[in-house]
C-alpha cells in the first residue's frame, strides 16, 4: 500500500476531513490570510503550483481574482481537478520541467505547503521566475525548519525539505525574487494541525471503510508525530511574500 500524504489516497482522506480539495493546513482560512494586502488590480493570471486536487484554485477562481492556471506531477490529482473545476485550466507538470514557451506572464505565482515536497527547490524557484512577468508576486505557504537543523526525521520522507528562515531570502535572490516579508506562522500551522487530529477522530469509521484501517492508523500517526514536532519548535510553518526581480 502506498502510504503517503502526497499520494491520492492521501490527499482524499484530507481532503474529506477537510471538507475541501485541501492538502494545506488552515483550509480557506489560511488563503484568506495569505492574500490579505495583495494589490488585486495588478493581479489577473495566477499560477497554482503544486495544485493537488484544485481546491485553492477554484477559491481563487471563484472569488473572482483572475484566470487561474493549477500544475502539478500527479496524473491523478489533475485527473479530479478536471472534473470538479471544468472551467480550471489544469495541467500535469513537473514544476522543474516548466517551460516559458507554455508558462509565461503570470501576476501571482502561489503555492500552498507545496515547495517542501519538490526535491530540487532552487531549480522550482528559478522555473517559477521564468514564468513571471516582473514584479510579479510570489506567495508561499509552507512548513520550516530551523537552520542547519534536519526536519524531524519520524516525519520520513513524506516531510521532504521545509524551508529554512534564515537562508530563504539568499535561495529566493539567487532564484530571481526577492523577498518581501516573511511572517511566523507556526502557532497557526499548530491549531490548524490540532483541528484537523479531530476531525479525522471524528471521520474515523469513514476513513476505515473506504481506505481500510490502516490508513486510519498511518493518517494520524503521521499528524500526531507533525503536531508534536510543531509544539517542539522543531518544525514551523510561515507565509513567505516575494516579488520577481527585473
Ligand atoms: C501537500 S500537497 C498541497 C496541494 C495543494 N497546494 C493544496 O493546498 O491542496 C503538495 C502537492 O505538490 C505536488 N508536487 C510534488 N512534487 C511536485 C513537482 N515536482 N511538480 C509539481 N507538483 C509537485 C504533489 O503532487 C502534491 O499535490
Amino acid at each position: 500500500m502506498d502510504f503517503r500524504m502526497n499520494s491520492p489516497a492521501g490527499k482524499a482522506i484530507l481532503a474529506h476531513a477537510r471538507e475541501g480539495d485541501y492538502a494545506h493546513p488552515g483550509e480557506e482560512d489560511a488563503i484568506l490570510a495569505a492574500v490579505e494586502g495583495l494589490p488585486r488590480d495588478a493581479i489577473r493570471r495566477l499560477l497554482d503550483v503544486g495544485c493537488g486536487r484544485g481546491g485553492t484554485a477554484d477559491w481563487f477562481q471563484r472569488h473572482g481574482w483572475g484566470e487561474v492556471t493549477g500544475v502539478d506531477i500527479d496524473a491523478v490529482s489533475i485527473d479530479e481537478a478536471r472534473q470538479r473545476y471544468p472551467e480550471i485550466r489544469f495541467v500535469r507538470q513537473d514544476v522543474c520541467r516548466m517551460e516559458p514557451a507554455r508558462f509565461s506572464g503570470f501576476d501571482l505565482v502561489y503555492l500552498f505547503t507545496a515547495l517542501y515536497a519538490f526535491p530540487d527547490q532552487p531549480e522550482a524557484l528559478r522555473r517559477m521566475r521564468l514564468a513571471a512577468r516582473s514584479g510579479a508576486f510570489l506567495l508561499l505557504v509552507d512548513y520550516t525548519r530551523p537552520a542547519g537543523s534536519p526536519p524531524p526525521p519520524e516525519l520520513g520522507p513524506e516531510i521532504g525539505n521545509p524551508i529554512e528562515s534564515e537562508t530563504v531570502a539568499d535561495t529566493l535572490d539567487a532564484a530571481g525574487w526577492k523577498l518581501q516579508t516573511q511572517e511566523d506562522w507556526s502557532d497557526r500551522f499548530a491549531g490548524w494541525y490540532e483541528d484537523l487530529l479531530k476531525r479525522f477522530e471524528r471521520e474515523r469509521d469513514w476513513i476505515t471503510q473506504t481506505h481500510g484501517p490502516d490508513w486510519y492508523g498511518y493518517v494520524t500517526g503521521w499528524y500526531g508525530a507533525l503536531r508534536r514536532a510543531l509544539g517542539e519548535g522543531r518544525l514551523g510553518g510561515a507565509l513567505i511574500r516575494a516579488v520577481a526581480k527585473d
